[in-house]
C-alpha cells in the first residue's frame, strides 16, 4: 500500500478547505475568455480582481484504477448577466468519466459532448449527484446567491484540458433574467436575440 495514502480527509463543508491540502484559487483575471459579454468582463476587472473559484484536491491514490477527488468553492456573481462559472474541462484520458455531489448552494452544469456538440444542462444542488460520462466537457456555473459547494471525482489518471474550451467555449450559457438562470445559445446571446 502507498504509505502516502491518507484514507480520512476532512474538509470545511463552508469555505471548501481541506486540512492538509493547498488549495487553488481562481481569480476573474484567469478567466479572461470564459464570458461571453467582454465590455463588461473588463468593466468588472477595472472595479477588482476577486476569486470566482476555489479548488482543493485530494490527489493521494495513484496508479490503475486510483480516484483522485476535488472539492470545488465557486462564489455568487454576474459579469454583465452571465453567472461565475468555472473554466470548464475536457479529461485528458478522454474517456474518463466523473461523479460530482452537491453539497451547499444552487448551480447547474453544463455538459457538452465533444465530438457531436451536443449540450446538457443539469441541477447540482445539495443531496444530489451528476453523472459527467467520458468525452464530455464540463463547467460549473452558481446561478444562486451564495457559495456553490461541491466534490468531483474522477480516475486520477483522468488529467484537465483546457485548451479546447478555451478556444471554443462552450455552446450553452446560463444568464440572470429578472433575478431567474435561463440557459441561452452563446450564438444567439451575442446576436442579442434572447434578451
Ligand atoms: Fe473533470
Amino acid at each position: 500500500m502507498n504509505p502516502l495514502l491518507s484514507h480520512f480527509t476532512r474538509f470545511d463543508p463552508e469555505t471548501g478547505i481541506v486540512e492538509g491540502v493547498p488549495g487553488i484559487s481562481r481569480r476573474l483575471a484567469d478567466l479572461r475568455g470564459a464570458f461571453t459579454d467582454e465590455d463588461a468582463y473588463e468593466a468588472a476587472l477595472r472595479r477588482g480582481n476577486p476569486v470566482v473559484y476555489t479548488v482543493s484536491s485530494v490527489s493521494a491514490g495513484t496508479g490503475e484504477g486510483a480516484l483522485h477527488y476535488g472539492i470545488g468553492v465557486l462564489y455568487p456573481g454576474t459579469i454583465g448577466q452571465e453567472y461565475f462559472l468555472t473554466k470548464g474541462h475536457l479529461h485528458s484520458w478522454r474517456a474518463a468519466a466523473e461523479v460530482y455531489v452537491g453539497l451547499k448552494g444552487e448551480g447547474k452544469m453544463l455538459l457538452e459532448d465533444e465530438a457531436t456538440g451536443g449540450s446538457t444542462i443539469v441541477d447540482l444542488l445539495p443531496n444530489s449527484a451528476v453523472y459527467v460520462p467520458g468525452h464530455t466537457a464540463h463547467r460549473t456555473v452558481n446561478v444562486g446567491a451564495t457559495p456553490l459547494v461541491y466534490i468531483g471525482v474522477y480516475p486520477a489518471e483522468a488529467g484537465h484540458e483546457y485548451r479546447e474550451i478555451a478556444k471554443k467555449n462552450f455552446r450553452m450559457m446560463m444568464i440572470e433574467v429578472d433575478g431567474k438562470p435561463v440557459a441561452v445559445k452563446r450564438e444567439e446571446y451575442l446576436k442579442g436575440g434572447l434578451v
